[in-house]
């Protein structure tokens, strides 16, 4: 098989690419490892930048967001009992986040690819990209047992942080950034109203607590957890329990509670890789870079990075420039590290760090309180939040 661009991995970065590439009569073919019902079931990211958003509706896959998602204008921190907005809409002149989740914007990608007649194909086993400086590159890979060839103009790493796009650069020329936590995050999505309208991020001194949701009558909660927690240990009870006891009483009174339908642990850390360019190979969302989700950065970021890549690929095509090509790697770092830095930032704020001194603890609370009193550092918190430009 021979197409113009390869692309490794289904996940929202591949298929939006994909997407994105065909309505500029680029062709693609996406390789996906695992099976569809396998990648939709995922429970992932839920808040979208408007950048991502605007992406979505010009790439024609916005409709059901538009109808089904919620334009948030707001959230609340938490903390010592005290519930403040951050007005996002009033400090960043009229923005606002779509509340919409990941698994969402995955289905109606995969709808677009398949009425448009693209070639996502699934199940595809031992992935492998080839001949990434030389020449022609080529991707192989198996399907039932049947050896495939992929020949490529270009092939585009999209296959998340343990993919194998990543690994086929040499570590010589890898440079790689990391920071990883002491906690993860235990995360339950529950079909019940949810504690609020807006999303309420939570410091409390057993630690840090989510209130999210993905529409009126499904709710998706976290609290911090151990590192090396098993997910096991954690029975429903156990969890409402430990999650009401991180909110203030008043929002604590007012949870609906209910079994869970899905409950997972998720490991935090931040890491960037360095170049994001190889030869002929070029690495988009977590294939290059992970945020933890305390600032719901990680799909934003892919979308960005995306952005970007589409824009070069375009400009390759249609005018055979490489220029945004040869400047991919340096355009998209520069906001990725943005990125990493808020969300670094935010869950520093936010997290029991085990580690911590007093010192370190005095700290923190200085900085939510400045939060709670300055109208400048809420600002800066909201710019951040609602994306920064592209
Ligand atoms: P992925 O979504 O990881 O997609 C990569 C795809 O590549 C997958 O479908 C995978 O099966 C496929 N693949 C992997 N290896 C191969 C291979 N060798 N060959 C072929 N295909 C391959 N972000 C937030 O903002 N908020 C959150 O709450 C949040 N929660 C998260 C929870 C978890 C457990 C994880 C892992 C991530 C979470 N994120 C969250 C981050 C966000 O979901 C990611 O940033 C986003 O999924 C990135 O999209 P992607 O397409 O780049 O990568
Ligand atoms: C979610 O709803 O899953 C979510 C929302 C905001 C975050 C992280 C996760 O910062």
């Amino acid at each position: 098989m021979k197409t113009q661009v390869g692309i490794i991995g289904g996940g929202p970065s591949g298929l939006l690419l994909s997407q994105i590439l065909h309505l500029k009569g680029i062709q693609s073919v996406v390789l996906e490892q695992k099976s569809r019902d396998y990648v939709l079931g995922r429970i992932r990211a839920g808040v979208l930048e408007q950048g991502l958003a605007d992406m979505l509706r010009s790439a024609g896959v916005g409709d059901r967001m538009d109808r089904e998602g919620h334009l948030h204008g707001g959230f609340d921190i938490a903390h010592e009992g005290q519930r403040m907005r951050i007005d996002l809409s009033g400090l960043t002149g009229g923005k606002s986040v779509m509340v919409y989740g990941q698994t969402e914007v995955t289905l109606d990608l995969y709808n677009a690819r398949d009425e448009m007649g693209g070639i996502v194909v699934d199940n595809a086993q031992n992935v492998m990209p080839h001949n990434l400086k030389a020449g022609t590159p080529y991707v192989t890979y198996e399907k039932e047992g049947v050896s495939h060839r992929l020949e490529c103009d270009f092939i585009a790493g999209c296959d998340g942080f343990h993919g194998v796009s990543r690994q086929s650069i040499p570590e010589t020329v890898r440079q790689e950034y990391e920071k990883v936590y002491p906690f993860g995050w235990l995360g339950v999505l529950s079909e019940t109203p949810p504690v609020s309208d807006e999303l309420i991020y939570n410091h409390s001194d057993r630690g840090f607590a989510l209130c999210s949701m993905r529409n009126k009558s499904l709710s998706r909660y976290y609290v911090q957890c151990d590192i090396d927690e098993d997910v096991e240990n954690w029975s429903d009870d156990r969890f409402w329990e430990e999650l009401k006891s991180r909110l203030p009483t008043e929002t604590a009174a007012q949870l609906i509670t209910g079994p869970s339908i899905e409950k997972s642990i998720a490991p935090l850390r931040s890491f960037v890789s360095e170049p994001l360019r190889y030869g002929r190979l070029f690495l988009a969302g977590d294939a290059g870079h992970i945020v933890p989700p305390t600032g719901a950065k990680g799909l934003n970021l892919a979308a960005s990075d995306i952005y970007y890549l589409s824009e070069a690929f375009i400009q390759y095509y249609t005018e055979q420039n490489e220029t945004r090509l040869n400047e991919y790697s340096q355009t998209a770092l520069k906001r990725i590290w943005k990125a990493m830095r808020f969300s670094w930032w935010m869950t520093t704020l936010l997290h029991r760090f085990p580690e911590n001194s007093d010192f370190d603890a005095r700290i923190q609370k200085a900085e939510l309180d400045y939060l709670f009193n300055s109208e400048v550092a809420r600002k800066a918190l909201a710019e951040n939040y609602v994306g920064l430009p592209y």
